[in-house]
């Protein structure tokens, strides 16, 4: 399948594009490079340089390279810089993806998988949380990814367009090509592989929350398995949108993780406690039954220290993170 990957020079999305590439597929990366980087698109897929807002641009790439697929990962990710900059996020994440959309519906392209993110739970009623369950985001972030999902539950039957949006928990873990490497870096598990790299200290936000430890809880996924759900997806041929949860079912505390992190990498932890952070959701654990069920989705690499360990190999392999 020929498909177009905006957000491809990003985390997610450079593994996605290796197991695309893997799995025979052809990968055209879409990205403006804001917040990626060029050393994080394979040398088998094009790069085009632009904007998801330019539409014109993104329809013309569709037309020309008879893209079949696309899958929407360009946005921005920051929880706390949603809640300062919230105007940022509705421009990037909603404003972007309705261009992503129209260049769709202009070039003809039928089949979109949407990056979407457990933030739009805010703080659940239950845990596992199941993607029938209340949606009330408790920051911007979170709030532009509902907004989309609503869009693309009337854009999708109107325009026969076959949508699967997935609702990521913490994407964590490496490939031994691709890892994470934000600016800033808010994601926990490379901050707290960078501080066992470098001995800085290790900020821990809120110990006062209402779960074992006083820390946050997050179900973390390994981005080599996030990519399978991906492409599982592309096989979707019924039209509509389907949402999926996509993550391990089991929720770590933030205390959890620094500990298996202290214990893989032999380093001992800086660790200086601060208040809560805003915006943060108390605890996320997925039911990931629906995905399991509808498309065969079987996590391969669930454990925590397999994802910690991918990132620490991943981690002391660039200590500078990407040149480029
Ligand atoms: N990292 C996680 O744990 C997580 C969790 C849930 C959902 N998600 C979603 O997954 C997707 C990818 O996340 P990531 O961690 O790889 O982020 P990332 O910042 O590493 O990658 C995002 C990429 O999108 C590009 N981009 C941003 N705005 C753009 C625009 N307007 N036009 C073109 N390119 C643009 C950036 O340059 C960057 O390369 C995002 O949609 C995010 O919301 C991530």
């Amino acid at each position: 399948m020929r498909v177009l990957v905006t957000g491809g020079a990003g985390y997610i999305g450079s593994v996605i594009v290796e197991e695309l590439l893997r799995a025979g597929h052809e990968a055209t990366v879409y990205d403006s490079l804001a917040r990626g980087h060029i050393d994080a698109v394979h040398p088998a897929a094009k790069l085009i340089c632009g904007m998801v807002q330019d539409r014109a641009l993104l329809a013309q790439q569709l037309r020309e390279r008879s893209i079949e697929a696309v899958i929407h990962m360009a946005a921005f990710i920051e929880v706390g810089e949603s809640v300062s900059r919230p105007e940022l996020y509705f421009q990037n994440n909603v404003v972007g993806s309705l261009e992503v959309i129209r260049a769709m519906i202009d070039a003809g392209v039928k089949n979109l998988v949407f990056s979407s993110t457990a933030a739009l739970y805010g703080d659940p009623e239950r845990v596992p949380i199941q993607e029938d369950d209340v949606t009330a985001p408790t920051n911007p972030y979170g709030e532009s990814k509902l907004i989309v999902e609503r869009m693309l539950r009337w854009i999708a039957p109107a325009h026969g367009l076959t949508v699967t949006a997935l609702r990521y928990f913490n994407a964590a873990g490496a490939t031994a090509m691709n890892g994470e490497a934000h600016t800033p870096e808010t994601h926990l598990i490379p901050n707290v592989l960078r501080a066992a790299l470098t001995g800085a200290p290790l900020y821990l936000f809120g110990t006062d929350y209402p779960t074992k430890d006083g820390t946050c809880v997050r179900d973390y996924i390994h981005v080599l398995d996030l990519a399978q759900a991906h492409l599982l997806a592309l096989g979707r041929t019924d039209a509509g949108l389907q949402i999926y949860n996509v993550g391990n079912g089991e929720g770590f505390t933030v205390r959890e993780v620094m500990e298996t992190a202290q214990r893989v990498t032999g380093r001992t932890l800086n660790i200086v406690t601060e208040p809560r952070r805003a915006g943060d959701q108390i605890a996320t654990v997925a039911s990931a039954a629906k995905i399991r069920r509808d498309l065969g989705w079987q996590p391969q690499h669930a454990g925590l220290d397999a994802i910690i360990g991918s990132a620490w190999a991943w981690q002391q392999a660039h200590p500078a993170g990407y040149q480029r």
